[in-house]
């Protein structure tokens, strides 16, 4: 296939590499966000690896506890990896975005029956997690004296089996703790995916590395932000401008009817979207058109 000449980036020397999940949280996620950045690429089920058609970009799928190390030792030069990953870990890669899905909470939960319910009760206990180095910074915060005992998978399973009286483990939809008969009893810290780039890159690769940055704000900004255009009585601009910070700025348009304008703007999240349209209605707007828009770059 013809590669598109206007999007086309390269560093004029070897690929920059992406390094994302393979199969899981972020996975999904990861791939939808590259190509709404404009990459062009196959996937399917048993990839490894793959080169985008349209730049010279690479994409390592790899396990999500391996990326940091690729990003940090250099074998990749961006990553996405859940947060949870950076705070048990704390590589030396540089955080460049937070992407605003995979989202997910590591939480101390024990079995339903158990009688403890709250941080202290924990004194003295077994906690059974693949965090360890998160949560004895997290006992050694709240002065709790707990044993965290370090297990790689199927921590879920340790208090039926009598190997830890408590669990810290990550939750996302919560059905793993409801199988197992556990309920949260405290939230040690919560997780997304994060956009991480390896430190002191060739200028060459920093250079695009930077416009790659550039599309993923534009991608999630687009995502997050509305294009929202109404009509009102030419009377009611000014209270509109006033009321509603969101319209303070807007692009006004003149209508047909002499008393009456367009008002075009965007509503960007902290503008709490439903909350805007109510103002509007009770500034005597009305014919809302809210579109959504595909990319916002700032
Ligand atoms: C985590 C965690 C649980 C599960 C919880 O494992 O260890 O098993 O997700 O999710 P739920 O609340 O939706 O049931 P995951 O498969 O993500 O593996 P990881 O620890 O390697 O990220
Ligand atoms: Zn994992």
């Amino acid at each position: 296939m013809q590669a598109n000449s206007s999007t086309r980036l390269t560093t004029g020397g070897t690929p920059l590499r992406i390094a994302m999940q393979k199969s899981g949280r972020l996975s999904e996620g990861s791939i939808a966000l590259l190509r709404e950045m404009g990459l062009e690429f196959e996937t399917y089920k048993d990839r490894l690896f793959v080169s985008a058609r349209n730049m010279g970009v690479d994409i390592l799928f790899l396990r999500d506890d391996d990326i940091p190390e690729y990003v940090q030792d250099g074998v990749a030069h961006l990553g996405i990896v859940g947060s949870n990953i950076l705070e048990e870990r704390r590589p030396a890669v540089d955080r460049l975005l937070n992407l605003d899905f995979g989202y997910c909470t590591l939480k101390i939960a024990v079995p339903e029956e158990s009688e403890i319910n709250r941080l202290d009760d924990l004194t003295g206990k077994r906690i059974a997690t693949s965090y360890p180095e998160a949560l004895r910074r997290f006992l050694a915060e709240k002065k709790i004296e707990a044993t965290p005992v370090l297990l790689r998978g199927s921590v879920e399973v340790t208090p039926a089996l009598g190997v830890a009286d408590a669990i810290c483990d990550l939750v996302s939809t919560g059905s793993t703790l409801r199988t197992h008969g556990l309920r949260a009893i405290q939230t040690v810290f919560e997780s997304q995916a994060v956009l991480i780039c390896q430190p002191n890159m060739k200028p060459e690769k920093s250079v695009f590395v930077q416009k790659l940055l550039m599309r993923a704000k534009g991608v999630q900004d687009g995502r997050r932000c509305k294009y929202i255009m109404f009509n009102a009585p030419r009377s009611a601009l000014e209270l509109i401008k006033q009321r509603i910070p969101a319209c303070r700025s807007p692009t006004i348009m003149d209508l047909a009817d002499q008393k009456f304008v367009a008002v075009h703007t965007v509503i960007t999240p902290e503008d709490a979207f439903w909350e805007v349209v109510e103002s509007i209605r009770d500034c005597g707007g009305s014919d809302i058109l809210v579109a959504p828009i595909e990319k916002f770059i700032r």
